[in-house]
């Protein structure tokens, strides 16, 4: 066992609400804090003298200075297993062509397909390693990361298990989705029903086999996949025993309902949704992820957060980082930004990147700083927990624990 401490503050964000607006004042802010560990497990959270006299003999790690301690944050949606660029994309939009153009004319997601089909597996590998190094030091501890750059059997198991390797090789905890249904390939002659009925027959069984996942993904949109062939490809899936998201109202409101009728886990972006989608969002258990890293790269409207959270949805911030839409990838930042433009409380905020987005991930072992949890913490240096979101992604965590250990 091991006790850490003392923290100025520690933000355990335990017994919040999964759903619904939060103050600030919900926070239960424990002062001069302390948290034992057991191997890679919380076993207690509370004042350090407290735990200091109950566990005299055990070992101390000594925090020095002011720190603020929170759950390791969880980016619930990336696309980080990828190759080559997308800075002519970004060039071209700001020059004034949209996405969805320049989808059209073969850039977009398809030019990313063809540099990720050229890469190897371990070369894909190579290529997240450095990416996932960036999020431990901004304090992540568990990732989303989707296929849907591969977009036929070679390729897409291929993205999958470089994901696995990554995982194996890294302390952060990869969750992986596959996102075969990313958009219908442009080099065969299927069209989208027959792409959606090829992924079912060819690439989930080998998932399977090689449990390389347990999610499913679709981008439910004009340019990719309509609402009434995803819904019956999603239900499908559910069948199979498969977790669910979908990338949804990115561009037009539709893909929300879908994700609402299959009993989906969680619907990202929702940059498109009016107030007949937040309301339904608001009446049902599937979490809202927002995703302001696809505003900032592609300067489009944030996701009515503010409005999600008064209708009573779960809200989760994701950073979305893949080389397209959104090529920053520093969700404190990402989320910090949200919050100035749709005024949403630290704590609020804080939950969207620990507990809530860990509901978006099917995850119950992780997300709060409470009794049997994974030791996932991170520590910014500060005496206050607002000046971290103040400093909008640039002040640093201090030092960062993944399953109770900070040797990476
Ligand atoms: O979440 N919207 C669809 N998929 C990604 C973008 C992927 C890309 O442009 O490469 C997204 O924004
Ligand atoms: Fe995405």
């Amino acid at each position: 066992m091991k006790l850490i401490g003392p923290f100025t503050q520690i933000l355990p964000l335990s017994n919040l609400p999964l759903k619904g607006a939060l103050q600030d004042e919900q926070l239960n802010i424990i002062p001069n804090g302390g948290i034992l560990v057991q191997e890679d497990k919380i076993a207690a959270v509370g004042t350090y003298s407290d735990l200091e006299k109950q566990y005299s003999d055990c070992e101390k790690e000594i925090i020095s200075g002011d720190q603020v301690a929170l759950p390791g944050l969880i980016d619930a949606h990336t696309h980080i297993c990828f190759a080559g660029t997308r800075s002519f994309d970004y060039a071209a939009r700001n020059n004034g062509k949209t996405y969805l153009e320049i989808a059209k004319e073969g850039g977009g997601i398809w030019s990313t397909v063809t540099h990720t089909r050229k890469a190897s597996q371990s070369e894909l590998e190579a290529l997240m390693l450095p990416r996932m190094d960036k999020q431990i030091r901004n304090g992540i501890t568990t990732t989303e990361v989707k296929s849907g750059y591969g977009l036929n059997q070679e390729h897409e198991l291929k993205m999958l298990r470089a994901i696995k390797a990554a995982d194996e090789n890294h302390a952060i905890d990869l969750i992986s989705t596959c996102l075969a249904a990313h958009i219908c390939p442009k080099d065969t002659d299927l069209d989208e029903k027959a792409y959606l009925d090829y992924i079912l027959r060819e690439i989930e069984p080998q998932i399977k086999e090689e449990k390389l996942t347990n999610r499913f993904d679709v981008f439910i949109e004009d340019s990719a996949f309509t609402p009434q062939l995803s819904k019956a490809y999603l239900l499908e899936l559910k069948n199979r025993g498969y977790q669910i998201t979908v990338h949804g109202d990115q561009f037009t409101a539709g893909g929300s309902q879908i994700a609402i009728d299959v009993e989906a886990r969680s619907v990202d972006h929702l940059e498109a949704s009016t107030q007949k989608e937040v309301e339904a969002l608001g009446k049902s258990n599937v979490v809202a992820v927002a995703l302001p890293g696809a505003t900032i790269g592609l300067g489009c409207p944030f996701t009515p957060a503010r409005a999600l959270l008064d209708a009573g949805a779960s809200l989760a911030i994701a950073s979305d980082w893949n080389p397209g839409s959104a090529p920053q990838g520093n969700l404190l930042s990402q989320a910090a930004i949200l919050g100035t433009f749709q005024k949403l409380s630290a704590a609020e905020i804080f939950s969207g990147i620990t507990f809530r987005a860990s509901a978006a991930l099917g995850l119950d072992d992780r997300g709060t700083l409470t009794e049997g949890k994974l030791a996932d913490i991170v520590a910014f240096p500060t005496d206050d927990f607002r000046e971290i979101l103040y400093h909008q992604g640039e002040l640093k965590p201090s030092k960062v624990w993944k399953k109770g250990k900070n040797n990476f």
